[in-house]
């Protein structure tokens, strides 16, 4: 039988006599869709890429061996042909899958993630970067570790597109709490329309500050959201009747406050960019994003602007009564958080596909006793760590990120 691999197998070379390794190295290409040789190999002793037809004294040793042994062992190892096709993990590869996870959303665009990747572990692993952290309006990091698990969500998908199965921890090391989630990357993947499906969105989701229809949300689409939070272990329902009045009232409450707070109000200093503002323009909000101010309507809309008038903005009427979603968890530690933003990031995504279009509505979260009365009464949820805005509207204007150089640092 002709020898057949996968990426991510490892080739082993041994001594035809002794059985000893002479040098091993893991599968990085393959030329032919089924599997045969000749293969691209990062040999473990070297760290160097060579192309190989291997000999006699060369085996295979398949990915997480356990599955796939067995099926060898019953001759029904499945084909390449049958697995997306997992593209060697080159350097470029490993930069556009962590460009993809930082086009995710995070507050005032501060972006406050580093990730590093080991080639030997095959691991990514997320840091919470505190240069991104917001003092005054996220003092206890909910929103960074939201932010965080929006990128992560982001990465799963990317991954998964990439042909990859991947393992997810989030907080693997409980001695270093800044240590957020670790992906390591398995095994090539099935078929599986999960998460990658969502990929199509990852770059085309955008937050918009736009008026939006009054047009219903279809059930089926509802339901769709429903259960991408649920996957994520978040409750997200849609606010209706006398609570969507009440959370739009504390909304423009939160909104009222921040505008005559000066910690809010540095805070937005820090990360918004007028137009004639020469600092770096790879975070924070630029003024082209701040959206139309609010004639009329009760959609409550953050004022990147401050309430300070910007030359040229236009005004426009908003929704009447806004479709407004919370996304609410049973507990309330840093795990749920992060569950939050990858719930977050999944719904956004999942509307991006649906043409939905979403903005963020979070500012009565940042005040403790606005936070409490948010929740519904009805749902065994006790926290609300997010709300969103949906409706069929302009999608949003894309905003800077930092260069992937800047996020990232790859170890052998
Ligand atoms: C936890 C969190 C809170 C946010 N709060 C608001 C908000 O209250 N108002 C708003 O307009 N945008 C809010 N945003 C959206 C960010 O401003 C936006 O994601 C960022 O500027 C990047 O833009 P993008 O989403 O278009 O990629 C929030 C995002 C996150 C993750």
């Amino acid at each position: 039988m002709s020898m057949r691999a996968h990426v991510g197998d490892q080739l082993i070379v041994e001594s035809p006599t002794t059985g000893v390794t002479k040098r091993d190295g893991e599968i990085v290409g393959l030329h032919h869709d089924d599997g045969t040789p000749p293969y691209e190999v990062r040999w473990s002793d070297t760290d160097q890429v060579t192309l190989v037809f291997p000999g006699p004294d060369a085996h295979i040793q398949p990915i997480g061996h356990g599955r796939e042994g067995q099926r060898e062992a019953t001759g029904q190892r499945t084909s390449t042909a049958t697995h997306r096709g997992a593209r060697a993990l080159s350097e470029a590869v490993i930069m556009s899958l962590v460009e993809d996870a930082t086009a995710a959303p995070s507050m005032h665009n501060a972006q406050p993630w580093r990730f590093e990747y080991s080639r030997r572990r095959r691991v990514f692993h997320l840091r919470a970067d505190l240069r991104g952290a917001l003092p005054h309006s996220d003092p206890e990091l909910r929103a960074l570790h939201i932010g965080c698990g929006a990128a992560l969500m982001n990465l799963r998908v990317a991954v998964a597109h990439e042909g990859w199965e991947a393992q997810t921890r989030p907080l693997p090391d409980p001695g270093d709490p800044m240590l957020l989630a670790s992906v390591t990357l398995t095994r090539p993947l099935g078929g599986e329309a999960d998460p990658a499906g969502l990929y199509p969105a990852v770059r085309t989701r955008h937050t918009s500050r736009y008026p939006f229809d009054e047009r219903e949300i279809p059930p089926p689409v509802r339901t769709a959201l429903v259960d991408a939070a649920h996957r994520e272990q978040v409750a997200l329902s849609f606010v209706s009747g006398w609570h969507l009045q009440y959370v739009v009232d504390l909304a423009l409450e939160a909104e009222a406050r921040n505008l005559t707070d000066a910690g809010a109000a540095a805070d937005l200093a820090r990360f918004t960019r007028r137009a004639d503002d020469t600092r770096s323009a790879t975070e924070g909000v630029p003024e082209y994003a701040f959206g139309p101010r609010r004639r009329i309507g009760k959609a409550p809309m953050r004022d990147f602007a401050g309430g300070k008038p910007v030359p040229g903005r236009p005004m426009a009427d908003f929704e009447t009564l806004p479709h407004l979603v919370l996304l609410s968890t049973s507990s309330d530690r840093p795990v749920d958080w992060l569950r939050t933003g990858q719930a977050v990031e999944r719904v956004l995504l999942r509307a991006t596909l649906a043409g939905l279009s979403a903005s963020f509505v979070t500012q009565a979260l940042e005040w403790h006793d606005l936070r409490w009365p948010l929740r519904d009464p009805m749902s065994g949820m006790a926290y609300v760590q997010t709300v969103l805005r949906l409706g069929y509207g302009p999608p949003g204007t894309r905003t800077p990120r930092r260069p992937v150089h800047d996020v990232l640092d790859i170890e052998p």
